[in-house]
């Protein structure tokens, strides 16, 4: 499987977890491809082709940023809108990114208790990210969950490290997709009882 990261944080420099989970992904070179749109395109201008044949050679696509205002940095959303161009999702050939999964792994400044229904938030980050998995369903994608850190401004360095090792984990799993999982769990239940 190749796994995609692309990788939105608008001050990089300044990140403690964003940039340790991108030196820990580093370690993967096999497996996982970085890429970096702040740094890539500090100008904001987009190079459209080039991000979609980057999408094309890869299964998994990780959308990394740092929560800001329940949301994505801007050239986050800049890039999807740029990238995901009617004409090349759905013009000759069509297809281009059909069946591809998406994963969005976040830091986040607030704590978990406070992302729940009455909490200081009171909304979950499922329902925060409600929009990017309503794009992934429309564009063919199949959206897999999400990767978080919260209390990421207050964190230690031990818990940035853990998270980082653990979020290598996450997006590196199979079993990361339901779809995966069921077909397993059906092919055991058809072995174990043949005839229904
Ligand atoms: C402009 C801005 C907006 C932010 N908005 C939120 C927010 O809506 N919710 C939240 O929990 N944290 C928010 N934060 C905190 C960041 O999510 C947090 O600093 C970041 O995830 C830490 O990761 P880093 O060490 O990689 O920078 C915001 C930070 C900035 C700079």
């Amino acid at each position: 499987m190749n796994i995609l990261i692309i990788a939105a944080h608008p001050r990089i420099e300044q990140s403690r977890v964003n940039q340790r989970w991108l030196s820990e992904l580093r370690e993967y070179p096999d497996r996982i491809t970085v890429h970096e749109l702040y740094k890539t395109y500090p100008d904001f201008a987009i190079d459209a082709k080039n991000e979609q044949e980057l999408i094309a050679r890869h299964d998994r696509i990780v959308l990394q940023f740092p929560i800001q205002w329940y949301s994505v940095p801007a050239l986050l959303k800049q890039w999807l809108d740029d990238v995901f161009t009617t004409s090349w999702l759905f013009g000759t050939g069509g297809k281009a990114v059909g069946g591809k999964e998406l994963v969005v792994a976040m830091s986040i400044g607030g704590d978990e208790s406070s992302y729940q229904s009455g909490g200081m938030i009171g909304y979950t980050i499922s329902e925060l990210v409600r929009p990017i998995q309503v794009f992934a369903n429309q564009i063919g994608m199949v959206f897999l969950p999400h990767y978080k850190l919260y209390g990421a401004i207050k964190a230690a360095d031990v818990q940035i490290d853990n998270s980082a090792v653990r979020y290598v984990e996450h997006i590196t799993s199979p079993d990361l997709n339901p779809i995966t999982v069921r077909q397993r769990m059906l092919a055991e239940m058809t072995k174990a009882s043949p005839n229904p």
